[in-house]
């Protein structure tokens, strides 16, 4: 097998979003000016001389000429509620922009970024549950869109937003997943078994609904899941995030484990600095889907030297200095 796990080359992905149009906004200043005018509702205008008393003319004349505007606003107010429902306005957002970058076999590999920088974008690109717009993704030397099928073989990814079968326990949703990859029943069992004594997880819960466990249990079913497969190029979407510290520990040995086991590389993106530190060989810092930093967390940290206390910098002093925007979100009394 290829020394390269993943190779990334100019990799971009925009999504075009739909922008709230409301067309009450554009038409409301001409509106009011007609209502103040005289006229709420423009209906008395429409029917001159209704007002029972002598008005003269000018009166009348106003109050028509009031009536037709009113009637011209709503008119426009219609259609431009008709067309902003058939023909949204769609703006384009670039989630990753021109990435390029490779992983070698056997390493682990973290993405951090602020939130919607790209991360998880990137992470479906790789997992083939995306296209790319431009660039080129190759997994073991595979094209994440032409042979996208030979890819899906040698992956497998753990969402932070995993989907189950709430009603059914652990073991039954891991069966079932076992079934869908065709991987021997029996064998995934024990495995499965396994995988979930190894992440801490009781067995005992092990046969009880999903929906009767807690988040982090759920988040643990997950990782057995994308274990069963014993994939090569394993992507972590945020995979510790909502466990308590004991069973984010679990998880992170776990994933050690199996890097050093079954020499899997890894892709992990983290919100958690620590975490990045003490898994990641090299780490990416993302912000509005363009790389910001590349490499070790130790040469990240001693790029930084000292941060602003006079302390050796963290990884989290390097994050907030590469991406400040990430710190004014954060802290927004510290912002502009
Ligand atoms: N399916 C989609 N349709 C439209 N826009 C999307 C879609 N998915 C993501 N985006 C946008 O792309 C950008 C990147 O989103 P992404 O989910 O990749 O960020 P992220 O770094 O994973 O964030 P987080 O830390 O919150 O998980 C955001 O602006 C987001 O709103
Ligand atoms: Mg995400």
């Amino acid at each position: 097998m290829e020394d390269t796990a993943l190779e990334c080359i100019g990799a971009r992905k925009v999504f075009r979003v739909k922008k709230e149009t409301r067309p009450e906004t554009h038409l409301s200043t001409e509106w009011s000016v007609a209502s103040a005018a005289g006229d709420p509702g423009g209906q008395d205008a429409a029917q001159p001389g209704t007002h029972g008393g002598k008005q003269g003319p000018g009166v009348n004349g106003h109050g028509a000429a009031i009536g037709a505007t009113n009637g011209r606003h709503r008119g426009r107010l219609a259609l431009s509620r008709a067309m902003a429902t058939l023909f949204p306005r769609s703006v384009p957002v670039e989630a990753v922009s021109g990435v390029t970058f490779s992983v070698k076999r056997g390493e682990i590999f973290g993405i951090l970024g602020p939130n919607g920088s790209g991360k998880s974008t990137l992470i479906r690109l790789i997992s083939t549950l995306l296209l790319p717009d431009d660039g080129e993704i190759r997994v073991f030397g595979h094209d994440v869109v032409r042979e996208r099928f030979a890819v899906r073989r040698l992956i497998n990814r753990v969402s932070v937003e995993a989907a189950f079968f709430k009603k059914l326990s652990a073991m039954e949703n891991l069966s079932y997943a076992a079934r869908l990859y065709d991987v021997d029943i029996r064998q995934a069992r024990r495995t499965a078994i396994e995988i979930l004594k190894r992440l801490g997880f009781g067995e005992n819960k092990a046969y009880e609904p999903l929906e009767d466990l807690s988040r982090g249990m759920q988040q643990k079913v997950a990782v057995a899941r994308a274990l069963l497969t014993s994939p090569v190029l394993l992507l972590l979407d945020e995979p510790t995030t909502g466990l308590d510290p004991v069973s984010k520990r679990e998880v992170q040995d776990y994933v050690l484990e199996v890097r050093d086991s079954h020499d899997t590389t890894v892709i992990l993106t983290t919100h958690d600095m620590q975490e990045a530190d003490r898994l990641c060989d090299r780490v990416a810092i993302i912000d509005q889907g363009r790389f910001v930093a590349l490499d070790t967390p130790m040469h990240l940290k001693a790029g930084l030297g000292r941060n602003g206390d006079g302390e050796a910098a963290t990884l989290e002093d390097v994050f907030f200095a590469l991406t400040g925007k990430a710190l004014k979100e954060s802290h927004p009394e510290e912002g502009d």
